[in-house]
């Protein structure tokens, strides 16, 4: 592409990027006690201002949940789940429905998270009907997509994300990525240390977005946030680029401070 033909096209992301509001999701997985949660949601409630233009969200795992609501019932922060059943209600042990999340107050809910999809085996068709299930719920799915490190080293990261999401698209039409955030969460960026650099999160994200960008309805405001080794230092690079939209924060959001200084990055 022309390199002026190429400047216009970043400049009209970064306009475009402007109207989306930015979005930093912790993603706490199996961390934490009643007595650690407690400290680290009195910390962020004190050090994350009420007025603040970034949606913030913290997903802690099940029991902690209603701890978790209650200590951020009068913050400018939200909360979700890491998880739900493809089931409304019934014999399904050790689940927990969009309706019991729902009842309880939560907003949003993580679908598709790369260790759940390896280590138990979860289909796309199972994480389609999820994402279908919590917009029937009125919550906002986060939906995580990305390649291993083969897939990327084979150079076919695209095709995997793509095919990713056209097994929702043929599901359930693209529709169903209206009000939906998609995370970008590349499996060897994550727990890993080893963060997607700024260059290659925003290919991705640009890709996903013109891949759903015929689909007016989402394409430009749809969020695409990147996770992975995300953390105080890399996250004000990663969020400068035109279609990074925020985070989802693993490791780094079980600290306050470093948990608020990527939130912080969000609001520049
Ligand atoms: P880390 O930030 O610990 O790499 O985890 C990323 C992640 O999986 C968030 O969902």
């Amino acid at each position: 592409m022309p390199i002026l033909s190429q400047q216009s096209k970043i400049q009209q992301t970064n306009e475009e990027s402007v109207m989306r509001r930015k979005i930093v999701v912790g993603n706490w997985k199996m961390n934490g006690s009643l007595a650690s949660n407690e400290a680290l949601l009195k910390a962020l409630v004190e050090k994350i201002p009420q007025k603040i233009s970034t949606d913030i969200v913290i997903c802690a795992p099940y029991p902690y949940l209603f701890q978790t609501q209650s200590y951020l019932k009068n913050s400018s922060i939200r909360w979700g789940a890491q998880n739900v059943a493809k089931f409304e209600s019934g014999a399904f042990t050790g689940e927990v429905s969009v309706s019991m999340l729902k009842e309880f107050g939560a907003s949003y809910v993580i679908i598709g998270h790369s260790e759940r999809s390896t280590a138990y085996c979860e289909s796309d068709e199972n994480i389609a009907t999820k994402l279908m299930m919590v917009k029937q719920a009125d919550m906002t799915p986060i939906l995580c997509v990305g390649e291993s490190l083969i897939e990327r080293e084979a150079g076919i990261m695209e095709k995997v994300v793509s095919k990713q999401l056209d097994t929702i698209v043929e599901m359930y039409g693209e529709d169903i990525f209206d009000e939906t955030i998609i995370a970008y969460e590349p499996v060897w960026a994550i727990g890993s240390d080893m963060a997607a650099s700024p260059e290659q999160a925003q290919t991705m994200h640009q890709f996903i977005r013109e891949k759903l960008s015929p689909n007016a309805k989402v394409g430009k405001s749809l969020k695409i946030i990147y996770g992975g080794s995300v953390n105080p230092q890399n996250a004000l690079q990663l969020f400068s680029m035109p279609d990074v939209d925020g985070g989802l924060v693993g490791r780094a959001s079980l600290n306050a401070s470093d948990f608020q200084s990527i939130c912080h990055s969000a609001e520049i």
